[in-house]
């Protein structure tokens, strides 16, 4: 009854959807006075609220019928779920003042019904009365002030706030999404801290700001034989923790999965062609008792429908038989008879491999059967029927096929040999050609070249030098007006002239915005060098330590700018090349600013032109700094991927910390160690650069934080991917940008999101 109540709204709801989105507002349609009004709520969590009102006529007979609907719709990106669907499984406004109803709409914008829970603790509410609508700083989650204006805490101070459940099934998944805000002002002795464990195991710190709702939750299903959330007062906290709603959705897999996408590609194309008119809507294959009128879907397990047979018997279609069909992969029976399909009987039909059954009798095609389907027929792997076709005659039997059957060999023959001769002469005289331009060595941009007299004028005979690295100095120079870095590499450690050439011909063609890039080169014997677009504001290394003559000191959101672009830069080494090309040096001196101070990566790819086995250069210089460089490459004597991303994160605690890399004065060295003993004493403010005197968003830091720590894992395969990485510094920054404006209250806060993944769970795993 429930999951026939469901699909009823969820039908309808789909019906009015597209007219809902339309409206800013909600759709209600309303048809007849109701008798006896019963409120439904449907599932929610994919992007509505929906809310049904059954009217019978009677208790044990009558039709339901539906007497009105309304629909307010969600942002799609409030419940997202990694797959299934969601079922409200306990929505609680904890805390609440009212003991008889549950608050809905209109306290609420999306219709919630927010519940009053008892999870047998003992707790004691908290109330602020003068907490509106207006004086909240919403998030997009929007539980409504009512119910955040009420909170719990436990009755011991000293004791845990705890919420348990005990699933029916032992595989149940769930989604928590938990509400806080602090409701009263505090004094300046006073602070509200608390750990939120999940199943003993640290999972989040949480510290909610005055007026502010911040909804906590994981990515991705919690699961396990039981659910305990507990929220423990951290040590430095002088109050108990405090919550105001908690809402719990249980995941439900409808088993049914969408149309494999290239199905429903080739028949949406096959459906505009023939301009077919019948029930095609929605999903061909789904659900499964309303498939579309004239298909056959099979429904592997863990896989999607495929649809399986086509029947457009008598269906006034015209025209060539559409190519799209191909597509259809899985297709088992075609059936276009009947119809006023005209032309060729095409030869891409054999390429359908499970073809059992093609019907195309009583139509007006032409020409001759392809060979290919005779053959399979003949072999009874396919049923043909092509009958009742006037112009249609089966291969080899054609009259005007049958004149030429003498002639075409012999014709075929004579072209195909000449055919064959022009081939053989283009590809000898390309070689030819080929081979005398690699003598020469000229390059196909030959620009992009300079001879070493021009890298001479260009920088006034190596006037102005702006950087010194390993792999050589670096010179200020114009090409025009263009201000350009020139970096002359130490001639004897460069490779032999085609490798260089071949190497930076590939480096030429990586372009992308947070990459330095490279404009051209000198390669003449020894003087070998590397012309890159200038970066006038230095690098992150000179402006964190205030070397830079314009150094200014960096905000919280630069930084994290930076690290974004930085790590923007290296995830598309990583994945925008083919083959993906490994930095091996990444380090706070090889991320460069431009006049935006938006930051580039340099030197990438150069470990590949300046050979480690040469013997001669500083091994550290080539193959990583120390400090940056990852630990496991010691043991493994391979760099890899995952070597960047160590190197990474330890850029990122230097732009959090400001501290250096590796420290001979403290007894813990490494900057991870030292940041590892603060995130033990919980102390974000110890961790973050003290030059920002607290003016940070304390969750972007602890994200930042918990970014950085993931990347430095001993542990290669416990490093986050950059790609990863990316999406979590846009989040640490999204938090990071809501920072400041916190005076206006109705400023609305990003919901601190929660990876689960245990990439992400340094915290806990220190624990
Ligand atoms: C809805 O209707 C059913 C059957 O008539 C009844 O048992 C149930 O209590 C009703 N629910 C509400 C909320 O009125
Ligand atoms: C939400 O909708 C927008 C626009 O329709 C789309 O770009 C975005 O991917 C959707 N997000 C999710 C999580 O489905
Ligand atoms: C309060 O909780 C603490 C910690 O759980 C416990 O040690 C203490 O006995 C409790 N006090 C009372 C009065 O229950
Ligand atoms: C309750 O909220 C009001 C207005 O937001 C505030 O002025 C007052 O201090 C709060 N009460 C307590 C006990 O914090
Ligand atoms: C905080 O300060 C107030 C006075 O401003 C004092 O009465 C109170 O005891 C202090 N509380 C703590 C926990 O130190
Ligand atoms: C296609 O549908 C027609 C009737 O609509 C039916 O007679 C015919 O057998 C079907 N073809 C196949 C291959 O099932
Ligand atoms: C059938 O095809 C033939 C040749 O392709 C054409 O001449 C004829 O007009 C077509 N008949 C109809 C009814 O379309
Ligand atoms: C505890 O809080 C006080 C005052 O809020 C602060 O000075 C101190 O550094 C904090 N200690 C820790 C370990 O967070």
């Amino acid at each position: 009854m429930g999951m026939f109540g469901s699909f009823l709204v969820g039908f309808l709801v789909l019906a009015v959807l597209a007219k809902a989105q339309d409206q800013s507002g909600f759709i209600s349609i309303d048809c007849g006075v109701p008798a006896d009004v019963n409120y439904t709520e449907s599932a929610t969590g994919i992007d509505y609220i929906s809310d049904a009102n059954f009217i019978t006529t009677g208790v044990s007979h009558g039709t339901p019928f539906i007497s009105s609907i309304e629909i307010r719709t969600l942002k799609n990106d409030t419940y997202v779920t990694q797959s299934g669907s969601l079922q409200s499984y306990r929505r609680c406004d904890l805390g609440t003042d009212t003991t008889d109803k549950a608050y809905r709409y209109k306290y609420d914008d999306y219709d919630r019904f927010w519940d009053v829970c008892d999870f047998n603790q003992d707790w004691i509410s908290v109330v602020n009365e003068s907490i509106t609508a207006d004086s909240l700083g919403q998030n997009h989650f929007k539980p409504p002030a009512v119910v955040m204006r009420t909170a719990v805490t436990p009755a011991n101070a000293s004791a845990p706030l705890i919420i348990s459940w005990d699933p029916e099934d032992e595989n149940d998944q769930f989604y928590v999404y938990f509400h806080f805000t602090e409701i009263q002002v505090l004094a300046a002795n006073q602070t509200r801290e608390f750990n939120i464990m999940f199943n003993d195991i640290l999972w989040y710190k949480e510290s909610p700001r005055y007026l502010f709702v911040y909804t906590i939750y994981g990515k991705s299903a919690f699961s396990g034989k039981k659910f305990k959330f507990s929220l423990e007062m951290t040590k430095n906290s002088t109050l108990p923790p405090i919550i105001s709603a908690i809402e719990i959705y249980k995941v439900i897999d409808f088993q049914q999965l969408n149309t494999f996408q290239g199905d429903v590609d080739a028949i949406t194309s096959i459906k505009s062609v023939y301009e077919v008119t019948r029930d095609w809507q929605g999903d061909p294959c789904g659900p499964a008792a309303y498939l579309w009128h004239g298909l056959d879907c099979s429904y592997p397990v863990n896989d999607f429908p495929r649809i399986t047979t086509l029947n457009l018997s008598s269906s006034g279609l015209s025209g060539k038989i559409d190519p799209s069909i191909t597509k259809l992969t899985m297709l088992e029976k075609l059936d276009l008879s009947n119809n006023k399909l005209n032309d060729e009987v095409p030869d891409f039909l054999s390429q359908l491999q499970h073809l059992k059954i093609l019907n195309l009798e009583n139509n007006n095609l032409s020409g001759s059967t392809p060979s290919s389907l005779i053959e399979k027929s003949k072999k009874g792997s396919l049923l043909l029927s092509v009958g009742q076709n006037p112009y249609l005659c089966e291969s080899g039997q054609c009259n005007q096929k049958k004149n030429n059957n003498i002639v075409t060999p012999l014709v075929a023959s004579i072209s195909g040999i000449l055919i064959l001769l022009v081939v053989v002469a283009i590809l000898w005289w390309t070689l030819k050609r080929r081979k005398s331009r690699e003598e020469d060595g000229s390059l196909p941009p030959p620009r992009k070249q300079y001879p070493y007299s021009d890298v001479l004028k260009s920088t006034n005979n190596f006037n102005t030098i702006i950087g010194k690295g390993g792999f050589g100095t670096v010179y200020l120079g114009y090409i025009g007006d263009t201000p350009v870095a020139v970096k002359m590499l130490s001639s004897t450690s460069v490779r032999g002239y085609q490798q260089f050439q071949a190497e930076v011909k590939l480096l030429m063609r990586v372009h992308h915005k947070n990459l330095t890039s490279l404009i051209g080169y000198c390669n003449e014997e020894t003087n070998k060098g590397l012309l890159y677009e200038y970066m006038p504001n230095g690098n992150l290394q000179e402006h964190l330590s205030g070397k830079h003559s314009k150094s200014k000191l960096l905000s919280w959101e630069d930084r994290l700018r930076i690290a974004l672009d930085a790590a923007s830069g290296l995830e598309y080494l990583q994945n925008g090349c083919k083959p993906s090309i490994i930095h091996r040096d990444v380090k706070s001196t090889n991320i460069l600013l431009n006049e935006h101070f938006q930051a580039k990566l340099s030197d990438f790819g150069l470990s590949k032109i300046i050979p480690t086995d040469g013997g001669f250069h500083v091994s550290t210089v080539v193959a990583g700094t120390f400090g940056y460089l990852d630990p496991h490459y010691s043991i493994s004597n391979r760099l890899t991927e995952k070597s960047d991303v160590y190197s990474f994160g330890v850029v990122l605690l230097e732009i959090i910390t400001n501290q250096p890399v590796i420290s001979r004065t403290q007894d813990k060295g490494h900057i991870s160690e030292r940041v590892n003993s603060w995130i033990e004493k919980g102390n974000i403010k110890g961790i973050v650069d003290s030059r920002l005197e607290g003016s940070f968003d304390i969750h972007s830091a602890w994200k930042a934080v918990e970014i950085a720590m993931a990347c430095v894992s001993l542990i290669p395969n416990e490093r986050p991917m950059m790609s990863v990485i990316v999406v979590e510094l846009k989040e640490a920054l999204a938090l990071a940008r809501t920072y400041g404006r916190g005076v206006d209250p109705r400023y609305s806060v990003e919901p601190v999101s929660v990876n689960l993944d245990t990439a992400f769970m340094p915290l806990a795993s220190l624990a």
